[in-house]
């Protein structure tokens, strides 16, 4: 019900523009780590450096008495809590976040998985040993107490154990897993993998959808969809059909969300296209940021204020949290309280959804389903003329996220704009080499530490300086589909770039990060938190290099 669920939208902008203050659902139901003035007085009060240090503490006692107590100590005070009280209270009620995860030695990890024999420089090979031995610090399982007592805790109960991003992200994260999948794919732990996917496929069973993450505060929004191409991998590597056979229903569940709850049409030369968009239609500030959602809505009039927060949430579900590539609204182009993610159709996750459509069309037809492999094939058409007619831009040779208000496609730069071409989903074999001009024409193919996420520097992780592992993979796998040695060549030269900065930085501080800083090779930084380490995605993203071009990449220069 793609038209319905954007008339939903326009009467809502309709009710902000007349002025009556929009109240929206709050971003999930716990009246601890979701919304209410328990949350409230915690989170302003500041007693942690990051916000979502309190949203991840389980609690010692059941909700109710938690809450009970909350309201004897906020009447005592006259809702005046002092700060000791309030931690004296938290302290009583709730215990150090993380007692809810156990470490986890995954059980099919095992020395000198084959991808090191691929590796010709020694030294990389002994650090992809190093990538190897790190699934063993990320591995985690959930206690079977939250299991029995779900209520007490903000982390969702998953039966298989998982690999985590690191760092602060102690949890799953959805599309941080497909580049984690990966790497562990070519650490030969398809066991891993597997029970990764079943906890995704549960949660689908049991929300409709994925989340962000693996918390009851995610619940409400999700991340780029690639829960298909997980389990197209996971195939690859084990032809498990048994596996596809019993959760494809579950796969195209996932996909009927992104359908009915995040379609837009869009119109252009008198045709009507549907596409997606990120949109999270929940209000209230982001649990885990709370207190930074609080003071940045406070720079917006009232009546503004619910909006901003479900753009966001928006923001957070686009995976892209956040970056001046969502601050099209307001006046100043490069502050957060601009932004307006959902007036956007995306062409990262136009490609993604278009490559998942693709997918099913695959697996429905391997598993003998010719009616379901031609709706997903008809799906796909539609889109990728949906994409030519809105995203693509013949002139400038790639394609751009499309803004609903101006009408007109965003021309800035960034990573996502090439990502039809690593999900396969164009029908022009000339569009890799349009691509690669497209790269030189806005000059990235200066940059030798990696490829800015953008070209704004905002002080916003999205934004450049940074450089992200899954963004580098996007354009270099995209790239090297080019028939032309010439723009293969440039996406090896890209992988060697990567695999220099992240290398160079291992060799210094033996540690993974995040994302890096593209003018010196070094941890990136910005945003709303430290920069992190462990890390997931990067080094799934290096495994996937060093396996690919692993008689080419060298260490140094
Ligand atoms: C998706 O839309 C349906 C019906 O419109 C609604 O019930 C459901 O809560 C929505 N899901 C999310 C996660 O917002």
């Amino acid at each position: 019900m793609p038209g319905e669920t954007w008339v939903l939208y326009l009467l809502l902008l309709l009710g902000l523009g007349l002025g009556t203050q929009q109240t929206l659902p709050p971003p999930c139901e716990s009246k601890i780590y979701c919304h209410g003035e328990l949350l409230h007085h915690i989170q302003m009060a500041k007693l942690y450096p990051d916000d979502k240090e309190f949203v991840d503490m389980p609690m010692s006692r059941a909700p109710e008495q938690v809450l009970q107590s909350f309201n004897e100590l906020a009447n005592t005070h006259d809702y005046n809590i002092p700060r000791e009280r309030l931690l004296d209270f938290v302290k009583t009620n709730f215990q150090p976040k993380g007692q809810e995860l156990e470490a986890w030695n995954p059980a099919d990890w095992k020395d000198s998985p084959h991808i090191l024999q691929n590796i010709l420089d020694p030294k990389l090979r002994a650090w992809a040993g190093q990538m190897h031995q790190l699934w063993k610090n990320l591995g985690k399982k959930i206690k079977p107490e939250v299991g029995a007592k779900p209520e007490r805790f903000s982390l969702i109960y998953s039966k298989h154990p998982f690999i985590v991003p690191g760092g602060r992200f102690v949890e799953f994260y959805y599309w941080d897993s497909y580049w984690i999948v990966e790497g562990l794919l070519l650490s030969e732990m398809s066991e891993t993998v597997k029970g990764m996917l079943q906890n995704f496929l549960d949660l689908v069973q049991t929300y409709g959808h994925i989340p962000n993450g693996a918390r009851v505060y995610y619940l409400q929004r999700s991340q780029p969809p690639l829960l298909s191409l997980m389990m197209n991998s996971y195939l690859t590597h084990t032809q498990d059909m048994a596996f596809l056979r019993n959760n494809i229903e579950t796969l195209a569940m996932e996909l009927d969300f992104w359908a009915k709850n995040r379609s837009v049409s869009v119109s252009s030369g008198g045709e009507n296209y549907v596409l997606n968009r990120y949109s999270v239609p929940y209000g209230g500030p982001r649990p885990e940021s709370y207190s930074k959602d609080v003071e940045l809505a406070n720079m917006v009039p009232e009546e503004q204020r619910e909006m901003l927060w479900a753009e966001l949430k928006a923001g957070a579900e686009s995976g892209w949290d956040f970056s001046s590539r969502w601050f099209l609204g307001g006046k100043n182009p490069n502050s957060l309280s601009s932004i307006r993610t959902s007036k956007l159709v995306p062409v990262d996750l136009n490609a993604f959804l278009c490559q998942a459509e693709g997918l099913m069309s695959d697996f429905y037809s391997r598993l003998g389903n010719e009616a379901q492999a031609a709706k997903y094939r008809a799906l796909r058409a539609q889109r990728m003329a949906a994409m030519q007619a809105i995203l693509w831009d013949e002139k400038k040779g790639a394609w751009f996220d499309y803004d609903l208000e101006k009408k007109e496609k965003n021309p800035e730069f960034y990573p996502t704009n090439l990502t039809p071409l690593w999900a396969s989903c164009f029908s022009d074999e000339t569009v890799a080499d349009k691509a690669l001009k497209y790269l030189e024409d806005s000059q990235i193919l200066t940059y030798k530490f990696g490829i800015p996420s953008s070209l704004r520097n905002t002080g916003q992780q999205w934004d450049f300086p940074n450089a992200w592992a899954p963004l580098q993979d996007l354009v270099i796998r995209g790239l090297a589909k080019s028939p032309s040695p010439q723009t293969q060549e440039v996406a090896f030269q890209l992988a060697q770039n990567w695999i220099q900065t992240n290398y160079e930085v291992y060799s210094r501080t033996s540690a993974m990060y995040e994302k890096y800083d593209i003018t010196n090779g070094q941890p990136g930084g910005g945003g709303e938190y430290e920069v992190q380490d462990g890390f997931g995605w990067t080094n799934g993203v290096v495994m996937m290099l060093l396996n690919h071009y692993g008689d080419r990449l060298r260490s140094g220069s």
